[in-house]
C-alpha cells in the first residue's frame, strides 16, 4: 500500500494520508540552521548542533509517537483543527504534505477553510520562515481564530530532558509587539536567544506552557485554543513556548498569508543588552525585516529552489526508467546532501544528543557529496583529519559545534583512519585541488601540532600496518566498520558498553578481514596518489605493503568459498563454514571483492556467488547467516540482537553495494542491478505499509530474513547507505567515475538495457554522455568518441569549458 506518490516534476514527494506507518519527516536547512518536520509538523529546530544549541524540544519515543513541533491551530465556531491533521487529529476534509528539498508544504481543509504552511529555511539565514496561508473555499464570510505554537528548549538538548530542579527555575522570555524572545541564560554565559515572530498585529500570545496547555491536556487539546482567549501569560521558569493568537475574517474566495520566522541570534559579548535586563533585539528584527512581506519569502523559497536546481545538476541521467532516474537525479543526492550536515547526529531515530559526527561516517558521507560543493567537502576533511592522533589512531566521533573528539566514545576502532583516504582522494579527483594536501592539519586539535593533510595520511595507512596480528592482518581493536563485531569486549555486564569496554586487549589474536580488503582497496589508492605526487619511494613501499596484506588474505583469509570474516580474541574463524552460525558475512567478502583480491583464481566470482546464495533475500542482501540465535561473548553486541536485526543478519543498506561493485568488478551488471533495485526506495515504495519508513529516502537496516517481520525498515535518513548507492550506481552502474584527470566511461549493466544518457558537469565543462548498448552487453567499452573524436580506452581527459558530447559503445 501508499500513503503517497512521487512528483518528480517538482522534486516532492506528495503525502496524502497523514497517518503514515511512521513519522515521514524531511530536512529544512544545509547551513547552520537546521530543522526535522514530519508529514504532521512534528520535530525541532537547532543551530549547528543538536545537542549544545537546540531551540525547540521534542520527545523522543513519546506516545503518541511524533509530539511536540511547530504548530498551527484553527479555531472556528468551536471547532479545532491543525492543517497537518496532528495534533489536534480532527478529520480533515482534505489533507496533502509535500515533502520537498529543504522545504515542507503542508495542507489542510475543514469546512470550507483551507490552511496551507510552507515551511523552509532560506540560505543563508539563521531561522526558519513559516508562509501561512488562509483561504475560505465557501460561499460566506468566516471569522476563526489561529494558534501558532513552539516549545522553547532550554539549549542543551540533553540537560534539558533531565535537570529539572534547575530547569524548571531557569526560563525567561520577553514579547515586544508580535515577537517572542526566548532569552533562557542570557544572563548568564550564553550569548544566543530564539524567537518566533509573525508579521502582523497579534490579538494575544502566551509564552508559559501550563497556561497554554493547562496542565493536564496533551497538545490536541490546548486551553488557550479551546476556549479562544489568550491570557498573554509571560513564563517565569518552568516551561516556555511561544504562541500567537491572530483574529481573522475572510471574505467567501478571499485568502490572507502571514510569515513567521523562528529565528536564531548570536550578539557580541559587548552588545549583548540594549537596556538593563533588555536584550539586543536588532539582529534579530532584521532578520524578521528580510522576510516581512509575501514577495520577500517567495523570492528567497525561489533562491532555494535555484540552489538545488544547481545542486541537481552535476550528475543526472536520462535512462527512460523513472524510478532509477528518480533516486540518481533527486532523492539519492538530497539524501547524501542530508547525511553530510547531519552524520548521524539528528533523526527520528537518532535523539541528536547522542552522537555528533563520525570519523569514518563523514568521511564516507563525502564520496557521495562532493560533487555537490566540493569545497564544503574540503572544509570537512581538515575537520575531520584534526581529530585525529599523532599515530593515525582517531577519535571515533566528535561534536559539530566544537569540532572536538568526544571523550566518551574515544578512538580504537581501527578501520577509522583508512576512510580519511577515500574521503580525501574523492575530494581531489572531483576537483582536481592537490593543494588540500599541503594545508597544516593539527592532531586532536592541538595547536602546534600541525602536519600537512598528507602526512596525516600517511599515518592513517601506517597505522593499519602498525597494528598487525598473527597473520599478518589488521588487528581489529574495538571494532572495525561493523561497530558490534566486539572481539576485545567479552562483557557480561549489561551496564558496560560494547562500543567503549575492551575487557581483554593484551595478547588479543582479534583481526578483521574487512580492514584486510579496505586497506587493499585505499592502500592502492594511497599509492597512486603518492605516485601522483612525484612520491616514488612512498608509492613503492604501499604497494609493498599492500602486496603482502593480498598474501595474508589469499593465505589466510580465504575459507574455501568465500573470504572469512575475522579472527576472534583467541586467533578463532569466524564467518567460516566451520562455524555454528554467522559462517558467512557481507562485509569481507564485499571489500576482498571490491579489492579484487584473487580475482583471476576466481575467488571474486565464488565469494559473490556465495553471498548470493546464502545472504540474498527478497528484501535485499543480509549481513550474515546463519544469524546468531544466543549471546557470543567472544562476539559482542552483533550477537545481542534477535536473529534478523540489525548487525546480526539484517539487511544493511550500507554494506549492499559493496557487493554490488564486487559484482561490476567483474562485469556482472544484471546481479548488480538486481541488488541495486532491491533496497531502492523507489521500489520499496510499492510496499510502504510493510516498509515503515519513508519511501523516499535509504533505512540504514531492513529487517533480515531470520526477523519477525522481513522487509520492515529501521533508521531512515542518516546512514552511509545513501553515499554508498549513490556511489555504487553512480560510478559502478551507470559507470561515470572522476578520475584525476578527467572522467573514466565504465558502464557494467544488464544485458537488456539499450543504453542511457548521463549529463556530467566536471571542473567547468559539460558532458553529455550517450552510452549505447547495440549487442546486449552487460560491460566493457567498445568505441568511445569525445566530441566526434576517437579516443582509445575509456578516459576523457578534462575538457575546455563549454558543452562535450561523448558517444560511447560496449
Ligand atoms: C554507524 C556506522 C557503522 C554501522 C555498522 C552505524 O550505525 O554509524 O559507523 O559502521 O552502524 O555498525
Amino acid at each position: 500500500m501508499q500513503y503517497g506518490y512521487f512528483d518528480d516534476a517538482n522534486r516532492e514527494y506528495v503525502i496524502t494520508n497523514p497517518q503514515t506507518p511512521w513519522p515521514w519527516i524531511n530536512y529544512l536547512g544545509t547551513e547552520d540552521f537546521f530543522s526535522l518536520i514530519s508529514n504532521t509538523a512534528g520535530g525541532y529546530s537547532f543551530y549547528k548542533d543538536a545537542k549544545f544549541r537546540r531551540i525547540t524540544r521534542y520527545r523522543y519515543n513519546n506516545v503518541p509517537m511524533d509530539s511536540g513541533g511547530k504548530y498551527f491551530y484553527i479555531n472556528e465556531d468551536g471547532t479545532v483543527w491543525s492543517p497537518g491533521w496532528k495534533p489536534c487529529k480532527t478529520p480533515l476534509d482534505s489533507y496533502e504534505c509535500r515533502h520537498g528539498m529543504n522545504y515542507t508544504k503542508i495542507k489542510g481543509s475543514k469546512n470550507g477553510l483551507e490552511a496551507e504552511v510552507l515551511y523552509f529555511v532560506p540560505l543563508k539565514t539563521k531561522a526558519e520562515v513559516q508562509l501561512l496561508t488562509l483561504r475560505n473555499t465557501s460561499s460566506t464570510v468566516k471569522t476563526f481564530k489561529v494558534f501558532s505554537f513552539v516549545e522553547w528548549c532550554l539549549w542543551n538538548a540533553a540537560a534539558d530532558m533531565e535537570n529539572f530542579q534547575r530547569n524548571f527555575s531557569t526560563g525567561e522570555v520577553e514579547v515586544q509587539g508580535s515577537v517572542v524572545y526566548h532569552k533562557t541564560e542570557y544572563k548568564e554565559r550564553r550569548d544566543h536567544y530564539a524567537y518566533y515572530s509573525v508579521n502582523a498585529p497579534i490579538a494575544g500570545f502566551e509564552t508559559d506552557r501550563e497556561t497554554f496547555f493547562g496542565l493536564y491536556n496533551g497538545f490536541d487539546e490546548p486551553q488557550t485554543v479551546l476556549e479562544g482567549q489568550t491570557r498573554n501569560s509571560v513564563a517565569h521558569g518552568w516551561s516556555p513556548v511561544a504562541s500567537h493568537c491572530l483574529e481573522l475574517e475572510l471574505q467567501a474566495g478571499e485568502s490572507k498569508s502571514f510569515v513567521f520566522v523562528l529565528g536564531y541570534v548570536e550578539n557580541p559579548q559587548d552588545q549583548k543588552w540594549e537596556s538593563k535586563n533588555i536584550i539586543n533585539k536588532k539582529p534579530a528584527l532584521e532578520v524578521i525585516d528580510k522576510f516581512d512581506t509575501i514577495e520577500k519569502v517567495i523570492d528567497s523559497f525561489n533562491e532555494l529552489k535555484a540552489y538545488w536546481d544547481k545542486l541537481l545538476s552535476v550528475y543526472t541521467v536520462d535512462s527512460g526508467n523513472e524510478k532509477l532516474d528518480r533516486m540518481v537525479n533527486i532523492w539519492n543526492q538530497y539524501q547524501c546532501m542530508i547525511t553530510f550536515c547531519f552524520s548521524r547526529s539528528a533523526s527520528f531515530f537518532e535523539s541528536g544528543i547522542g552522537r555528533g559526527m563520525g570519523f569514518r561516517d563523514s568521511n564516507q558521507d563525502l564520496i557521495g557529496f562532493v560533487h555537490q560543493i566540493p569545497e564544503r567537502a574540503r572544509e570537512r576533511i581538515i575537520d575531520i583529519a584534526s581529530t585525529q592522533f599523532q599515530d593515525g589512531g582517531c577519535y571515533h566521533q566528535y561534536q559539530p559545534l566544537t569540532k572536538k573528539g568526544n571523550n566518551e566514545i574515544g578512538q580504537g576502532f581501527n578501520d577509522d583512519p583508512l576512510w580519511l583516504i577515500i574521503g580525501t582522494t574523492s575530494y581531489i579527483k572531483e576537483s582536481g585541488d592537490f593543494s588540500i594536501l599541503e594545508e597544516p592539519v593539527p592532531f586532536d586539535n592541538e595547536p602546534g601540532t600541525e602536519k600537512s593533510l598528507f602526512h596525516h595520511l600517511t599515518v592513517s595507512f601506517d597505522h593499519v600496518i602498525h597494528h598487525l596480528g598473527p597473520h599478518g592482518l589488521p588487528l581489529i581493536g574495538r571494532a572495525d566498520w561493523n561497530d558490534c563485531l566486539n572481539l576485545n569486549c567479552f562483557s557480561n555486564d549489561p551496564n558496560e558498553s560494547f562500543q567503549t569496554t575492551e575487557n581483554k586487549t593484551a595478547g588479543s589474536k582479534a583481526e578483521s578481514l574487512m580492514i584486510a580488503g579496505q586497506f587493499v582497496l585505499y592502500g592502492r589508492e594511497y599509492a597512486e596518489l603518492c605516485l601522483r605526487l612525484g612520491k616514488k619511494e612512498e608509492a613503492e613501499r604501499a604497494l609493498k605493503e599492500v602486496s603482502k596484506m593480498t598474501e595474508a588474505v589469499i593465505k589466510h583469509g580465504w575459507d574455501g568459498e568465500w573470504f572469512l570474516r575475522a579472527y576472534d580474541f583467541d586467533g578463532n574463524k569466524i564467518g567460516s563454514n566451520e562455524n555454528e552460525e554467522g559462517k558467512i558475512f557481507i562485509e569481507s567478502n564485499g571489500w576482498c571483492a571490491m579489492a579484487g583480491i584473487g580475482l583471476e583464481a576466481g575467488m571474486v566470482g565464488k565469494a559473490m556467488d556465495a553471498v548470493n546464495e546464502k545472504l540474498d533475500s527478497e528484501h535485499g542482501i543480509v549481513l550474515n547467516n546463519p544469524a546468531f540465535t544466543k549471546y557470543y561473548i567472544e562476539y559482542g553486541e552483533i550477537s545481542s540482537y534477535p536473529p534478523g536485526y540489525k548487525e546480526n543478519a539484517g539487511i544493511f543498506c550500507h554494506n549492499n553495494p559493496w557487493i554490488m561493485i564486487g559484482e561490476t568488478i567483474q562485469g556482472r551488471g544484471d546481479r548488480a542491478w538486481e541488488y541495486y533495485r532491491k533496497i531502492s526506495p523507489a521500489y520499496t515504495e510499492a510496499h510502504s505499509e510493510l516498509h515503515k519508513v519513508e519511501p523516499y529516502v535509504y533505512a540504514q537496516m531492513i529487517a533480515g530474513k531470520d526477523a519477525f517481520r522481513p522487509g520492515e525498515a529501521k533508521n531512515s535518513w542518516l546512514t552511509g547507505t545513501a553515499a554508498w548507492n549513490y556511489y555504487a550506481i553512480t560510478q559502478y552502474i551507470l559507470g561515470i567515475k572522476p578520475d584525476y584527470d578527467g572522467l573514466i566511461v565504465n558502464p557494467c549493466i544488464p544485458a537488456d538495457w539499450k543504453g542511457f544518457t548521463v549529463n556530467r558537469k566536471f571542473r567547468g565543462a559539460n558532458y553529455e554522455i550517450r552510452i549505447s548498448n547495440p549487442d546486449g552487453r552487460m560491460s566493457g567499452v567498445r568505441k568511445l568518441t569525445l566530441d566526434g573524436i576517437l579516443l582509445e580506452g575509456n578516459h576523457i581527459p578534462c575538457q575546455p569549458n563549454g558543452d562535450h558530447l561523448v558517444l560511447v559503445e560496449l
